[in-house]
């Protein structure tokens, strides 16, 4: 499903210099599986997510998912395969600030074009599972830290995407809360064969994950890889 392969990143600093975030990164995750990446604030976590994601360019490697690979496309399919194929939760939520719950939330699903009373209903279905039901005609900047980060995790899974790449999804919340979101996840892996990325601080949540790696000095090592 999701090849990485020799995946590079570095920044130019402010002092002039160049912070050099992932050296050849490279994993697969197969369809179904779910992946906990942890490591140290500062250690490259979200700059992984988002170079896979296409939301940020690499220096080098290749990313492949379902066959195609990503940094190969024009500007205009990558767009097409972040809003179809990619659930993508920022650590910062980045809502939308004048759509409302619901409407963040359908976002994605009337971009791809479906039905608005289809898009609705998903919407609220999932909304619904977040025990946000209450708060759908909340913008964004009336919602709690942890209502937003929810509204962000219904966001992503709206489309049903293969690819669920999602940034401290529970950076926010409490615990039982957490379960709803760690649940969704495992759904989509279970139900719809998505491959789930969860970067996380929670060693709680990520020892329940398929896999997990940890990215420390620019590398990934594999924690553990349950049969
Ligand atoms: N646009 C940028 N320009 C320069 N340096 C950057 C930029 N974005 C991130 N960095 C640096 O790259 C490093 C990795 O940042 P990143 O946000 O990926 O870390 P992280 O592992 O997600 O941390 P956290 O757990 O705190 O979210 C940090 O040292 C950060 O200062
Ligand atoms: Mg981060």
């Amino acid at each position: 499903m999701l090849k990485v392969r020799n995946l590079s990143k570095s920044f130019v600093s402010p002092s002039g210099g160049r912070l050099v975030v992932l050296k050849d990164v490279g994993f697969t995750l197969a369809a179904g599986e779910f992946l906990a990446i942890v490591g140290e604030s500062g250690s490259g976590k979200s700059t992984m997510l988002q170079t896979i994601g296409t939301l940020e360019p690499a220096d080098g490697g290749s990313v492949e998912l379902d066959g195609e690979s990503l940094f190969e496309l024009s500007p205009t399919r990558q767009a097409w395969v972040r809003n179809r194929k990619i659930g993508f939760v920022y650590q910062a939520h980045h809502l939308i600030p004048e759509l409302d719950a619901l409407e963040n939330v359908m976002l994605p699903l009337l971009v791809r074009g479906d039905d608005r009373q289809l898009a609705r209903r998903r919407a609220e279905e999932l909304l619904g599972r977040l025990h946000l039901g209450h708060r759908t005609g909340h913008v964004p900047a009336r919602l709690s830290g942890g209502e937003a980060q929810r509204v962000a995790v219904a966001r992503a899974l709206a489309v049903k995407p293969c690819l669920v790449l999602a940034d401290e999804p529970t950076g926010n919340l409490d615990e039982s809360t957490a379960e709803e979101v760690f649940a969704l996840f495992r759904e989509a892996c279970g139900k719809e064969g998505a491959a789930v990325v969860m970067v996380t601080h929670s060693t709680r949540l990520a020892h329940r994950c398929d896999r997990m790696l940890r990215l420390q000095h620019g590398k990934l090592t594999e924690v553990f890889d349950k049969p």
